[in-house]
């Protein structure tokens, strides 16, 4: 693959977090890899005034701090640095933005080419509208080709208000110029799902109801809701995780084989699955999703606050930092597999994967004594921290009388491949560069997910909680969410990796401690 072609891009919002933490961390490192292109220039656009030299200092802080790959070398940073300048920025005064459109035709000038245009728009959600207003009023969006934009989540609160998001957005700009971003799908293994479906003959044919007993998402953070409290009240786990990132993995994982990697054919078999979700009846919801709050508990040690005692949270507040949901895929392949979902802030640990468990085999042939360790198959994709694949099979145990006993076998990126894998967003913006969707949500795409959501919500928002704080921070949710998965008779996986992290190769799974 080459590097992307000549490109300028433009941050909207580039004072805020999201550029020191991960945009400009990715883009060096993109820079580091010699993806960029020669001509490359980035344009940061804030209200609050910068000069260049105090820009690229605050990003500097950003890569010190938030890099996989550390500090800098100087030098190289320098010659970094040498593509990115500053401009104070009001996008309701069109000034600033004639200014911005003089700006890249004297770049495409010097360049003697037409560049790729990204307009990131790192804002808050009440200003994406003016600020793509903005870019379309100096008549930035014209060039369909080029000129893009990236709208960060969350993309709508619910179904109306993407409706309406998308319906704007789509009066300025064409959909292939818009890119929804969903980190999630930029990360590694997440990648990787269609990898291993699609370029295996293995596991396909047993990719299905006869095989697969249920399914499990889970994205647990050990975090709280940090500085990000005005925000998290209006969202909620369910909003801020479930309906982008943990619906996202499940569409990978449900979705029929594409007929190529086209984005639009890859999108479209993700919508099919995101419209096969069965819908849940309201007074079927508490049997469907449970939601939590974090109070005051034990972090490896440390003692942390309850969400209410956050800045920026109100004293009683009624917002979920935790969200499970029980969802079924109404086809022929997935008929009365339930897939399990669940998030929360303030878990035990940083753990994401996905668990793919197997039904039992149909027959058993050993003898009663030779069972006391039998576990069924079991595919786990782990996500974070570590990225890798984990396939839990029976062997027999060494003796001489015959028992079986559960081994896992484990694949791990860094190891296999000695090096660290790239972050989401190093993936996520090189494309935006080349003008590939693929990775990114398309308007129906979130729509349907918020559909699938709706009736929960609006559950939700009608019938508060009384019982909040119901889990303890560093404990793994609230006591509903077990039951939730026990009515089916299943249980919560206990994260593999946890179980694993200590070995290699082959991890012997301790008997007893997971079924
Ligand atoms: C973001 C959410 O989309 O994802 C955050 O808004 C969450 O609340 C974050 O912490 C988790 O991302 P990651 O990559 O650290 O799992």
């Amino acid at each position: 693959m080459d590097r992307a072609e000549p490109s300028i891009f433009v941050i909207f919002g580039a004072g805020g977090d999201l550029t020191q933490r991960k945009l400009v961390p990715a883009l060096y490192n993109l820079f580091l890899d010699k993806w960029l292109p020669e001509h490359f220039a980035l344009l940061g656009l804030d209200r609050r005034r910068m000069s260049d030299n105090s820009f690229r200092e605050h990003l500097l802080q950003g890569v010190n701090q938030f890099s996989r790959r550390g500090k800098p070398d100087p030098e190289t940073w320098k010659r970094f640095v040498a593509h990115v300048t500053f401009a104070d920025a009001d996008f309701s005064d069109s000034k600033s933005f004639t200014d911005l459109s003089r700006k890249l035709a004297a770049q495409d000038k010097a360049w003697n080419t037409s560049a790729h245009r990204v307009f990131y728009l790192a804002v808050p959600p009440s200003i994406i509208e003016s600020a793509a207003q903005a870019i379309a009023r100096v008549k930035l969006n014209r060039d369909r080709s080029r000129s893009r934009i990236v709208v960060e989540k969350p993309f709508g609160r619910d179904l109306a208000s993407a409706k309406k998001l998308n319906r704007d957005l789509g009066m300025l700009f064409d959909e292939s110029q818009i890119f929804r971003i969903d980190h999630y799908l930029g990360k590694e293994t997440v990648q990787n799902i269609l990898a291993f479906r699609f370029a295996n003959a293995l596991f396909e044919p047993i990719w299905n109801r006869r095989y697969i007993d249920y399914v499990q998402v889970t994205v647990a953070e050990q975090v709280g809701v940090e500085h990000r409290g005005e925000y998290y009240e209006r969202a909620g786990a369910l909003r801020d995780m479930i309906q982008n990132h943990l619906l996202q993995v499940l569409c990978l994982i449900a979705m029929e084989a594409p007929n190529s990697f086209e984005a639009d054919e890859i999108r479209n078999k993700k919508v099919d699955v995101l419209h096969a979700i069965r819908p849940i009846p309201p007074e079927q919801v508490h049997e469907s999703a449970v939601r939590g709050q974090y109070g005051p508990g034990w972090i490896q040690g440390d003692h942390v606050i309850g969400y209410r005692s956050e800045p920026d949270v109100a004293a009683d507040s009624t917002t979920e930092t935790y969200a499970a949901v029980r969802l079924f895929v109404d086809n022929w392949r997935w008929q009365g597999v339930p897939f399990y979902l669940r998030t929360g802030k303030r878990l035990p640990a940083r753990i994401s994967e996905v668990v793919i468990q197997f039904r039992p085999v149909p027959h058993q042939t050993f003898p009663a004594s030779a069972l006391l360790d039998r576990r069924p198959n079991r595919l786990v994709l782990s996500i974070q921290p570590e990225e890798g694949l984990l396939l839990r099979f029976e062997v027999k145990h060494p003796g001489p009388v015959m028992r079986l006993a559960p081994v896992m076998m484990q694949f791990y990126y860094r190891e296999a491949f000695k090096s660290e894998p790239p972050e989401a967003y190093e993936t996520l913006l090189l494309d935006v560069m080349r003008g590939d969707a693929a990775l990114y949500m398309r308007a129906d795409q979130a729509e349907a997910a918020w559909s699938v959501l709706a009736p929960i919500l609006d559950v939700w928002e009608r019938v508060k909680p009384t019982d909040f704080p119901n889990y303890q921070a560093g404990t793994w949710g609230p006591e509903d969410a077990e039951i939730l998965v026990a009515q089916d008779g299943h249980h919560w996986v206990m994260p593999t990796f946890l179980q694993c992290q200590e070995e290699m190769g082959v991890c012997r799974v301790a008997v007893g401690f997971d079924q």
